[in-house]
């Protein structure tokens, strides 16, 4: 199995050492569209091979996609974050040029690649990359929920004082601060946890949890990467291996939720041709106004990028 990660940046680079260390390739093909930086970070996780104990090897190229040919899956981290003076239009449009140009590529040398998008904003990113792919929407999906959960399970590993390996949780919707983190389906080692927290803690935790990308941003000056490349790569592992585990992953949905032609965050069921089901989940009306409020304000972005398209000459 082949597996390509496109953009060397933090997170594209973090993803691709996630998955040398799990050692479940033989080969990661890490690309970027900057001289020499694939090249660099690709040695340097060589190198930590024989200190990590993996055999797979990680090689970088400078915009070569005669190199990616026949990846099975393929994650596109290539992006700019939003700058200061850039509006959200701006940015949605110079990352959906990044996108679609890379999805072309991408599908030109792989037709049969599963495609994880994780560049921002990353629902439409998502949806631009299977506007651009024309493949099976099962087969192009979006990374958040994973980064998304995986902060919920540590701000409650946190207060509970419990190893995060016990805190299992469920979140829907956008990837932004519309988000539907879910308690209903949050357990610590099976037990709910709204026996473990009072609400008020447990709401706190939520707000925080929807605001954890600017919560890094803020500390920071850039987001996050260790988490997001980690998530990314689970998503890569399920699928390399077969393994059909469920995460929240933001999917095309056509009907599910009572929603149509929307990407949004679902549990689905991610085995080697990727999506192999959403999982529908059965909401209470306070949880489904959430999810719709979320629907509209992934909707009207989505509009944004169809303007744009719309505006964009004709191609031959
Ligand atoms: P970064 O700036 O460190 O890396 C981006 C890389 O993309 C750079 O190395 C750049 O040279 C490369 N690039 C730009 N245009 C390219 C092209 N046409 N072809 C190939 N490579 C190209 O940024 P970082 O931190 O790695 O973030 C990447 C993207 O992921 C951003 O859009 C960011 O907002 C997003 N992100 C999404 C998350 C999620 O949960 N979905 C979480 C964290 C980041
Ligand atoms: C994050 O959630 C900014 O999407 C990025 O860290």
């Amino acid at each position: 199995m082949k597996v390509t990660v496109i953009g060397a940046g933090n997170v594209g680079a973090t993803c691709a050492n996630v998955i040398a260390q799990k050692d479940i390739v033989n080969k990661v093909v890490l690309l970027d569209i900057k001289e020499g930086v694939s090249e660099g970070k690709s040695l340097d996780i060589w190198e930590a091979a024989p200190i990590n104990n993996y055999s797979t090897r990680v090689l970088g190229y400078t915009n070569d996609y005669a190199q990616t040919k026949n990846s099975d899956v393929v994650v596109i981290t290539s992006g700019l974050p939003r700058k200061p003076g850039m509006s959200r239009d701006d940015l949605i449009a110079t990352n959906a040029g990044i996108v679609r140009g890379v999805t072309q590529n991408v599908i030109k040398h792989s037709p049969e690649a599963v495609i994880i998008v994780v560049s921002n904003p990353l629902d439409v990113m998502t949806y631009c990359a299977y506007l651009t792919a024309k493949v099976d929407s099962r087969k192009v999906f979006g990374m958040a929920g994973i980064l998304d959960t995986a902060r919920y399970r540590a701000f409650i590993a946190e207060a509970l004082d419990i190893s995060p390996k016990e805190i299992q949780g469920m979140l829907l919707g956008g990837h932004g601060d519309t988000m539907v983190p879910l308690p209903r389906y949050t357990t610590v080692a099976g037990i709910p946890v709204t026996e473990l927290m009072p609400a008020d803690k447990l709401n706190a935790i939520i707000e925080r949890t929807k605001n954890g990308g600017g919560e890094i941003v803020n500390i920071l000056g850039t987001s996050a990467w260790y988490a997001p490349g980690a998530a990314a790569a689970q998503m890569v592992e399920s699928i390399i291996k077969d393994e059909k585990r469920v995460f929240p992953c933001c999917a095309m949905l056509n009907g599910e939720y009572g929603h149509k032609n929307i990407f949004l965050g679902v549990p689905v069921k991610l085995g080697k041709n990727g999506i192999a089901e959403i999982i529908e989940l059965k909401l209470n009306a306070a949880e489904k106004e959430l999810l719709n409020a979320s629907a509209k304000a992934v909707r009207s972005v989505m509009d944004v990028l169809d303007k744009q398209v719309a505006a964009m000459p004709a191609t031959k």
